[in-house]
């Protein structure tokens, strides 16, 4: 049994697809666990960009994609998508647990509700029924795929979720779900089982997160989070495999930070330089469009990302546009109500941050591999893969993965 666990650093958007995209052909299964279509996972095939949101980003090279049941499911979007993604490959294997939630329109509007409630304090989500769509299930009201069985239950069900949140719904409405539900019926099954069986008889799994650890409902810095567990500790409940099967963690960590949405970020850059990044990193939400905020690599971070998430090593992504800057700087530490700490806490304001200065490396890949040898020797997690463009195979090797 041997599977590699695969999860975000930072806030979410650090290049995972393209690693995993990179790694698929070296495993017969890749799932995806937790999360919803707010997730979206790039990767550039030749001259076309396939973003990811609800399938697992390792299609092309993995024999068989799982989307098991900690993931929460748009069907219209996945219909879309795996209509969308036949044009790259036909003979995929699909395999979608039927005990996910899915997410309704009665949960977009909830969204999108919930943040005008919020007011100036709105957190920023996606307003794709994320949020929602896990409050329901965690209220015991939500809507699960093996619902549509039975067209009356279904329809008691989402009774139920219309009284909640007092958001009427008719006939036709129902109709919509279930025609989008039969042209996917044919992928549901038992996933867990599934995957047990094919795990017990030595078949390679790689589990892959959407997200960043920082934006974890409950390691992330809440209320500023979405609604589902990001990190690994996730990976079990969001397949319901035993711990057991997890022994190997990737991180995912982008050569600087950034963040959609709202919450803390301590190394955040304003003004022309975070312009310059923004554009030239082309940092803009792959799923909203959203411009995204940008600043530095922040060492208390990833310390903590790395402890979470029990990682034994480190792809760092995106170095090649971090090198383009006239100056890098890294945050180090931090200083906090009169100490100094190195390790990042929600809950704890951050008063200073102290940072080393590098040499940007555009012209000099001798200074790129002094920044990546101080990371991890920083971090003690080995930086394995380094990605250095946005094409698929623009990745460097740094090192050796044993899983
Ligand atoms: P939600 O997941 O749509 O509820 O949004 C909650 C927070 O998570 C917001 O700050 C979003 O911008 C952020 N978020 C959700 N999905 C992603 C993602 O895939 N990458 C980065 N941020 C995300």
């Amino acid at each position: 049994m041997e599977t590699l666990t695969l999860v975000g650093c930072q806030f979410g958007d650090e290049g995972k697809g393209k690693i995993i995209d990179y790694l698929s052909k070296d495993f017969d299964i890749n799932v995806r666990f937790n999360g919803g279509e707010n997730a979206g996972h790039t990767v550039v095939v030749g001259d076309k960009t396939i973003k990811y949101h609800l399938v697992p980003a390792g299609f092309l090279g993995a024999r068989t994609v799982v989307i098991s049941n900690g993931v929460v499911v748009n069907l219209k979007k996945l219909v879309e998508e795996i209509e969308f993604l036949k044009k790259f490959r036909n003979n995929f294997d699909l395999k979608i647990s039927e005990i996910a939630h899915v997410v309704t329109g009665l949960h977009f509007q909830r969204d999108s509700y919930l943040e005008k409630l919020r007011g100036t304090s709105h957190i920023g989500t996606t307003l794709k029924g994320i949020g929602p769509a896990y409050e329901s299930k965690f209220g015991r009201y939500g809507i699960r795929l093996v619902d549509f069985r039975d067209r009356d239950k279904l329809e008691e069900n989402l009774a139920l979720l219309s009284k909640v949140y007092q958001i009427p719904f008719d006939g036709t409405y129902v109709d919509d779900l279930m025609k989008d539900y039969s042209k996917i019926n044919r992928y549901l099954t038992d996933t867990r089982s599934y995957l047990e069986n094919e795990l017990e008889d030595g078949k390679k799994a790689m589990f892959e997160t959407a997200q960043g650890t920082f934006i974890d409902v409950e390691s992330g810095t809440y209320p500023f989070v979405t609604s589902s567990y990001t990190t690994t500790a996730g990976v079990t409940v969001g397949t319901g495999l035993s711990p057991k099967y997890f022994k190997k963690f990737l991180g995912v960590a982008k050569a600087y930070t950034t963040r959609v949405g709202e919450g803390v970020f301590p190394t955040e850059m304003f003004g022309p330089e975070a312009d310059e990044l923004r554009k030239l990193g082309n940092e803009f939400g792959s799923t909203t469009g959203r411009p995204r905020r940008v600043g530095y690599l922040d060492l208390p971070i990833l310390r903590r990302a790395a402890k979470l998430n029990s990682l034994d090593y480190i792809a760092l992504t995106k170095v090649d546009v971090l090198g383009k800057l006239n100056s890098v700087r890294v945050a180090v530490s931090y200083e906090s109500n009169g100490s100094e700490i190195d390790e990042f806490d929600p809950t704890r304001t951050v008063d200073k941050i102290n940072y080393e200065s590098f040499k940007p490396w555009a012209e000099d890949s001798s200074k790129l591999q002094y920044y990546v040898d101080f990371i991890q020797d920083e971090l003690r997690v080995p930086i394995v893969l380094i990605g250095v463009g946005e094409k698929r195979e623009a990745i460097e090797l740094n090192g050796k993965i044993a899983f």
